[in-house]
């Protein structure tokens, strides 16, 4: 389905390979016939090492009311030394996840030929704005012997329902519609008995939703033993950080997965982005992975309503051959967007 309005989509390419996927992605899209109208920003460290802007509030305000935020990837080359550790990760990127309450971080899984999950599908339905990211805690006595620090992990009955709410809606779409939480319920037992309330409260009205539990180290043997048992895995911030890298590497590498980062309830403005980094190493010499780019404005599209120019992108870089990623940035995308 074509409309005729054109998306006002904010454009942050970021650093590295960020501004040539990002390019890739919206050409693909496009090609699929969806208009869309792009403003950039100028954001990461690029950007912060200039002039050391990072985010304020009202750039914050601006990018909510766009109708989608397609970003490709935030940092500096690795050894870096004048971007301390989290001033773009809290001062940016978690700050827009916070910001615009994107409370939902949706990652769709497809094992490409020739990984351990080839033909598997699964996704992680990642909590977003709570967990150990939060930024709970604090230090005292910094720089001595005496210091303490602690980062607690913040799971309100809000944030966990309305995740898992989702979760279960993502599952009804599977032919075996299941739902698998993942935690850490018998160490962790304060934050392990909410969810683990919250996922058998919410399940009971979805009666067609199988629902299983496993410990996040056993899910770790799962995803790479028998990665077939999952639909939807929905589990905290900080457990799905973590899987989610894990089944971009069992499903074919990172430079497939995608995500996106949604507010469901629609109060702003959500942020579609490849799970992979700025890849500075890489950067400029055209032969960058674009397809998690290309597969994250997807998501994006399918979240816009344009579900049929959604699966034929999907589609398209379901089926697009392994060994055809070498082709590089341009080539990948010309293909691909033959395909559409
Ligand atoms: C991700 C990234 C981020 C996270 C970093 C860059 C803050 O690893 O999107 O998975 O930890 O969520
Ligand atoms: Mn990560």
């Amino acid at each position: 389905m074509t409309t005729n309005r054109a998306y006002r989509v904010a454009v942050i390419g970021g650093d590295g390979i960020g501004p040539e996927v990002t390019e890739a992605a919206l050409s693909v899209v496009a090609a699929a016939g969806v208009a869309v109208e792009p403003t950039a920003f100028d954001l990461g460290a690029a950007r912060y090492l200039r002039d050391g802007f990072v985010l304020d509030n009202e750039t914050l305000e601006v990018l909510r009311g766009f109708d989608a935020i397609l970003l490709g990837a935030i940092g500096p080359a690795i050894g870096d030394r004048r971007v301390p550790a989290g001033v773009l990760e809290r001062g940016l990127l978690l700050r827009l996840r916070f910001g615009l309450d994107l409370y939902v971080n949706y990652r769709p899984f497809h094992g490409v030929a020739g990984s351990l999950a080839a033909g598997r599908d699964f996704a992680i339905v990642r909590e977003n704005t709570e967990g150990p990211y939060a930024g709970e805690g604090g230090v005292l006595r910094h720089g001595t012997m005496h210091e303490v620090a602690t980062q607690g992990s913040v799971n309100t009955r809000f944030g966990v329902d309305r995740c898992v709410r989702y979760a279960f809606e993502r599952a009804m779409a599977l032919e075996q519609p299941k739902v698998t939480l993942v935690h850490k319920t018998n160490v962790l037992t304060f934050a392990g008995d909410l969810w683990s309330r919250v996922v058998a409260d919410v399940g009971a009205s979805f009666p067609s939703v199988a629902v299983d539990y496993n410990h996040v180290d056993a899910a770790c043997i799962y995803l790479v033993e028998d990665p077939g048992r999952y639909g939807v895995i929905v589990t905290d911030n900080l457990f799905g950080d973590i899987l989610s890298d894990l089944a971009g590497a069992v499903t074919g590498g990172i430079g497939y997965a995608a995500s996106a980062n949604l507010n469901p309830a629609r109060t702003g403005a959500s942020l579609f982005e490849p799970v992979h980094g700025a890849a500075h190493d890489i950067a400029g010499t055209g032969v960058a992975n674009p397809l998690a780019a290309i597969s994250s404005a997807a998501l994006m599209l399918e979240h816009l309503g344009e579900a049929d120019a959604a699966r034929r992108i999907a589609s398209a870089v379901a089926d697009f051959e392994r060994d055809q990623i070498s082709a590089g940035t341009s080539a990948i995308t010309q293909r691909l967007i033959e395909r559409l």
